[in-house]
């Protein structure tokens, strides 16, 4: 079975959590796609040949977590070839066989405009910027300023920017609880699996 769930969303706006809790409850594969973006942007060096050469080991770098990563990747993610050089792998993972989730900021948009199911998860940049600052502490107003600033990098962009795409079904966790976030994403892949198997 091919079967494609492609979220989209800011910073810390719970898309992760929704993605592994999906793909943990219909066995499809998960992919952060920021990873890609945050590895090439902490290898430094020449963003296009780095993404164009990018290695699973480099996924597996214990320092991507950072906000200077995600400042590095949100840089790195305006350059068209560093975004095309990207786009093959990701769209192999998509289409896998046994399902694949991914999460990041262009798949129902860009990488996969068929998805079968699309989500946009959003909040509040006070709420993500809390959120990010409970894992990484530091200072709260940097913190929030950096989401801020990530957000207008990421939403201005020419190539690719971030945005709901016409047909994503909108989680907003500032007001919905993650568990629930959670169960309203569940009901959406399994409406969606039914209207599949029934071949509506
Ligand atoms: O999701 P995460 O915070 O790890 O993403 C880091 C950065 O990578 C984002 O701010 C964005 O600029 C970029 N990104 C992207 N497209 C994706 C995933 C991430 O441009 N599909």
């Amino acid at each position: 079975m091919r079967f494609t769930v492609a979220i989209d969303g800011p910073a810390a706006a719970g898309k992760g959590t929704i993605g592994r809790a999906l793909a943990a409850r219909f066995g499809f594969a998960h992919l952060d796609t920021g990873l890609l973006y945050r590895a090439v942007g902490v290898r430094g060096g020449d963003p296009v040949a780095t993404a164009r050469a990018l290695m699973p080991d480099d996924l597996a770098r214990d320092d991507l977590r950072t906000l200077e990563a995600g400042q590095a990747a949100s840089r790195v993610a305006a350059i068209p070839e560093v975004r095309a050089a990207l786009v093959d792998f990701q769209r192999r993972f998509a289409r896998a066989e046994g399902g694949a989730v991914l999460d990041g900021r262009d798949i129902g948009t860009v990488i996969c405009p068929q998805a079968e199911v699309k989500l946009y998860v959003t909040a509040s940049p006070e709420v993500r910027a809390h959120r990010r600052w409970l894992e990484v502490g530091g200072d709260a107003a940097r913190v929030l300023a950096e989401v801020i600033e990530r957000d207008a990098r990421d939403m201005g962009r020419a190539d690719a920017p971030l945005k709901a795409a016409p047909d994503a079904v909108v989680l907003d966790t500032s007001v919905l609880p993650v568990d629930e976030a959670v169960a309203r994403a569940v009901a959406v892949v399994e409406a969606a699996l039914r209207r599949g198997a029934s071949g509506a």
